[in-house]
């Protein structure tokens, strides 16, 4: 049988436990499930890719187990293309509620038309999770406000140590 093979794409600047709930969803689906970061340094990233990538791996364990292979890597271009490339069969894409769906949809479209043999697998993130996005923890971080049990506790000492 060939390998279940998925990528979860993203920006990851910073991992978020949304982002770690979606993965946890994902074990039992795959075999191997790459967390492919984005190097998009025109956004003006809080974390460089490097230290996203460095960050999911030391967090990554506390959340393994079973059979599924958990691999980190980063990539720049398209998402198909890189899909493509280490022969994945689907994108992993968690939806928190249906403001997600359009930006989402759109995205499945355009990447199905790319590679259509590759499926976009949509996840419902935890109810506690619905509002939590990397954008809004950067935000009120920033500002001074607690953003404990959102993000893992690794990646609040990481944006603490950001802000010195
Ligand atoms: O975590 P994000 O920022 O919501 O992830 C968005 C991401 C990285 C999945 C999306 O921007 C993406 O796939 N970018 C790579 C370029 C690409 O393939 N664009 C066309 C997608 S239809």
């Amino acid at each position: 049988m060939s390998l279940r093979r998925a990528i979860f794409p993203g920006s990851f600047d910073p991992l978020t436990n949304g982002h770690l709930d979606i993965i946890k969803r994902s074990l039992p689906l795959f075999d191997e499930i790459i967390i492919a970061v984005l190097n998009n340094p025109e956004k003006n990233p809080m974390f460089s890719v490097e230290e996203r990538c460095a960050l999911i791996r030391q967090i990554l364990p506390e959340i393994k187990n079973g059979e599924c292979d958990l691999v980190v890597d980063s990539f720049s271009g398209l998402t198909a293309d890189f899909a493509r490339k280490r022969k994945a069969t689907a994108i992993v894409r968690g939806i928190r509620a249906v403001s997600d769906y359009e930006y989402e949809l759109r995205m499945a479209l355009m990447n199905r038309r790319l590679e259509p043999s590759i499926e976009t697998v949509f996840l419902m993130a935890a109810e506690e999770y619905s509002y939590v996005s990397s954008n809004l923890m950067k935000q009120v971080f920033t500002l001074g406000g607690r953003v404990e049990g959102l993000v893992p506790t690794l990646v609040e000492a990481k944006m603490r140590e950001k802000l010195k």
